[in-house]
């Protein structure tokens, strides 16, 4: 209760920040994922378009034995954003065959996390916990055993959901939990043609614009907003220069909004747009960098065929 209040102070004060901003107007894409926008998220996650997901699953499927081999015997392992934990099965399957599999899953959903609990719970010891990324990470630190090892997941490329330097301070806020020979499986989805990604952003039967907007429906439902959903309209773009994808909302008329539990009104002139995600695109070397810059060394690296993505395996230095 005392986290769902405090997320709510939070959202009205980071709405109001966005959508107060000179110039282009934003929203956090964290906001997308309440009920509805995670079961959007799932939906997006099996469109044909959008190989991100199916390429993660391929790699740890495929590779899990070779991952485990690589880390140290008896460690921890916690993941970040784990949702269900449905494409972390195979590590935890692999590490079952040499040691007691603990496992701590961290995410801001509760039933996705009973799932989770659910699901996995055979294969170890489960400790789902309810909290943001980092808030999770300080308690395993905080919980391990001394010199107990720990391999961190942050898979599915959302570190590409940061803007580039705010992506290097949360890999090095990562690095602070941990001690040197800890282990980070970094999933990162690569550079690839332009009009692939804007498919898979742009999907032909609309699950992603649903997604997008949703954000808008979340702010009405919470924040007492009276965004008219159908006065907006999802755009993806394809930024060559900074290597992303971005998402926009974009209003098809001049209209007011008003947002009352942020203490806001707000207007949009026709075609003005709310941007709500940028997704980086990879490139293998901007990977390496990322992670030297993070106080990380790159020591291995799997990537699909299909879709070009890599699991990025990071050693603490
Ligand atoms: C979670 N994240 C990595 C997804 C992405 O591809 O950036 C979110 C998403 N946005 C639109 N489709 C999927």
């Amino acid at each position: 209760m005392m986290y769902a209040r405090a997320l709510d102070d939070t959202f009205a004060r980071d709405v109001r920040a966005g959508l107060m901003r000179a110039g282009q107007k934003t929203l956090p894409c964290r906001y997308f994922y309440d009920e509805l926008g995670s079961s959007l998220f799932e939906a997006i996650t099996n469109l044909p378009e959008y190989g991100l997901t199916r390429a993660d699953e391929r790699i740890l499927q495929k590779h899990a034995a070779a991952i485990v081999d690589r880390l140290p015997r008896n460690l921890v392992v916690a993941e970040l954003g784990s949702g269900t934990g449905a494409k972390t099965r195979p590590i935890l399957e692999k590490l079952r065959q040499r040691q007691i599999v603990v496992y701590y899953p961290i995410d801001t959903s509760g039933s996705a996390l009973a799932k989770c609990n659910q699901d996995l719970g055979r294969l170890g010891a489960v400790f789902p916990l309810e909290m943001s990324y980092l808030d999770g990470l300080r308690e395993v630190a905080g919980r391990r055993a001394p010199g107990q090892p720990l391999l961190i997941l942050f898979l599915g490329s959302t570190i590409g959901n940061f803007e580039p330097e705010a992506a290097i301070d949360f890999l090095h806020a990562i690095r602070q939990c941990l001690t040197p020979g800890d282990a980070l499986l970094l999933g990162t989805d690569l550079v690839k043609p332009a009009p692939e990604l804007l498919a898979a952003y742009d999907d032909p039967v609309g699950v992603t614009a649903a997604f997008n907007k949703n954000i808008l429906a979340r702010i009405n439902r919470e924040l007492e907003a009276d965004f008219d959903l159908r006065q907006f309209e999802h755009v993806a773009r394809y930024n060559q220069d900074l290597q992303r994808i971005e998402m926009h909302l974009r209003s098809r008329e001049y209209q007011i909004v008003s947002i009352r539990k942020a203490d806001l009104i707000v207007d949009f002139v026709p075609n003005e747009t709310i941007c709500t995600e940028a997704s980086h695109k990879f490139r293998l070397e901007q990977v390496c960098e990322m992670a030297h810059a993070a106080g990380f060394h790159p020591e291995m690296r799997w990537a699909d065929n299909e879709w070009p993505f890599a699991e990025n395996l990071l050693r603490a230095v």
